[in-house]
């Protein structure tokens, strides 16, 4: 028997303050203005995708103590912002990153049930957890908790939403003019919660919103958080969107669920991944080949070089070989707020890998900046790009993608237009909403 075709999930992810945005485009527009965020999410519901997706930043980065003004520069509120997105869009996703070191259980499942309300049923919380000491202090609370303890946190993070969300199960809105009686049960909402880390109690003030509980996402990725994901989420956003490395990291987490007696549908892997259009393969390749030269300028690389070797080398000349000083053990001073750094675990080994790498390519600073980072997750004509998304899902290198488009707003535009229709023409994708709420639109159980 042949195996039935999966569906593509579709997601937008409104492009962020990495280098990935090219704000110097003469077509870039604002990443601030509320008619940014209106445009692609109108343009993604116009393609039926299943959502849009706000990452979330909580500190501006720094380099050498100022402001990273390379990127672009600026973060309005998610809450806010998908609460505007919910009155002017009718059935796309809503999907907000909202940390869960540094925010409070009650508070944040207020947000998300009002959420829930406003859209009628669309909202999506993407839980993470980032940690830095950095990103503490403009919460006065500095690194206060412990790297191994924030999937900890996260887990009685989530425990306690859920029952917040669960508070008013069954409980109806009468408001019955006769009687008097506002609510079927006077018990709505009472909750009582207790353990290492959160100790509330009262009463929840939101009535259950049309999903219950919003749709989880995840989106760390080392062992706790995989197995957090495992346990908890609906769906991953991992970085994993290349074909060989998309299959190794899908099957990992797939084989963690049973653990917690979940079902293999019970969670969508949904790669973030990067493209560039063109009328022909060849077309698409140059025009990537600009977009990588446009993302990475000479000191956008130097910066990035930085990031490994915790060190001033402004003095360095982009066009010229890689620095031959090692870099300063330690954790970074120079760099602040960048992920990205994290990745760097053994600087040593890094600068030591990129110095044979240039000298065995001939790569100037900028050369290898651009090499390292890596080329787009789909580069090609709407034809070959429609297969190549369609191939790693049928193949289980996921479920769907995010795609980060590098012009805000217009950057998915052609991807809507080109791509869509040749995915609904395989019968892939669908061509209408079906139900009314992301759960469904994904294909989760209720
Ligand atoms: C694809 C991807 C996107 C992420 N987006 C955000 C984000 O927008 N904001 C944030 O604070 N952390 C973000 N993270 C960080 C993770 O959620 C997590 O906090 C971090 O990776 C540390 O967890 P880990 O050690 O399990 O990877 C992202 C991670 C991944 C893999």
């Amino acid at each position: 028997m042949t195996k039935p075709r999966k569906q593509v999930h579709l997601a937008v992810h409104f492009p962020g303050v990495n280098n990935t945005t090219v704000w110097s485009d003469p077509r870039s527009g604002s990443h601030i203005d509320f008619s940014s965020f209106e445009h692609l999410a109108k343009t993604a519901e116009r393609a039926k995708f299943d959502f849009l997706f706000l990452a979330e930043g909580l500190r501006l980065r720094e380099y050498a103590g100022r402001i990273h003004d390379l990127d672009v520069v600026g973060r309005p509120d998610t809450f806010t912002v998908l609460a505007a997105l919910a009155a002017v869009t009718d059935r796309l996703g809503l999907a907000g990153t909202i940390n869960s070191t540094f925010n409070e259980p009650y508070e944040v499942a207020r947000q998300f049930a009002t959420l829930d309300h406003l859209s009628d049923g669309r909202a999506a919380w993407n839980v993470v957890t980032s940690w830095d000491a950095f990103t503490g202090e403009n919460f006065r609370r500095g690194g206060f908790l412990p790297a191994d303890q924030r999937y900890e946190r996260a887990e009685r993070f989530m425990r306690t939403a859920w029952e917040l969300f669960d508070s008013w199960n069954g409980v109806e809105v009468l408001a019955d003019r006769e009687s008097g009686r506002f609510v079927s049960d006077p018990a709505a909402g009472a909750f009582t919660h207790h353990d290492d880390h959160f100790a509330i109690e009262g009463r929840f003030a939101v009535p259950t919103s049309p999903q219950g509980r919003p749709v989880i996402f995840q989106a760390g990725d080392s062992d706790g958080g995989r197995e957090f994901a495992a346990a908890t989420a609906d769906a991953i956003f991992s970085r994993h969107g290349e074909f060989t490395a998309g299959q190794a990291f899908y099957a990992d987490v797939k084989g963690r669920l049973a653990r917690y007696g979940r079902e293999h549908e019970d969670l969508l892997v949904l790669p973030a991944a990067t493209f560039v259009l063109g009328d022909t393969d060849a077309e698409a390749q140059d025009l990537a080949a600009e977009v990588r030269r446009q993302q990475t300028s000479g000191p956008t690389a130097i910066r990035l070089l930085e990031e490994v070797w915790n060190r001033d080398l402004s003095g360095y000349d982009p066009d010229g070989p890689l620095p031959d000083v090692d870099p300063v053990a330690g954790e970074n001073t120079v760099v602040k707020g960048r992920a990205s750094v994290r990745q760097h675990r053994d600087p040593f080994a890094v600068a030591r890998q990129w110095r044979e790498l240039a000298e065995a390519k001939g790569l100037s600073i900028r050369d290898l900046a651009i090499h390292v980072s890596g080329e787009q997750t789909f580069i090609g004509s709407p034809a070959t790009v429609a297969e190549t998304i369609n191939r790693a899902v049928q193949e289980d290198a996921s479920d769907g993608v995010i795609l980060v488009p590098h012009i805000t707003p217009g950057g998915l535009d052609e991807f809507a237009d080109k791509v869509v229709p040749l995915l609904q023409e395989r019968g892939v994708f669908r061509t209408e909403y079906e139900g009314t709420t992301l759960r469904s639109h994904l294909g989760l159980r209720p």
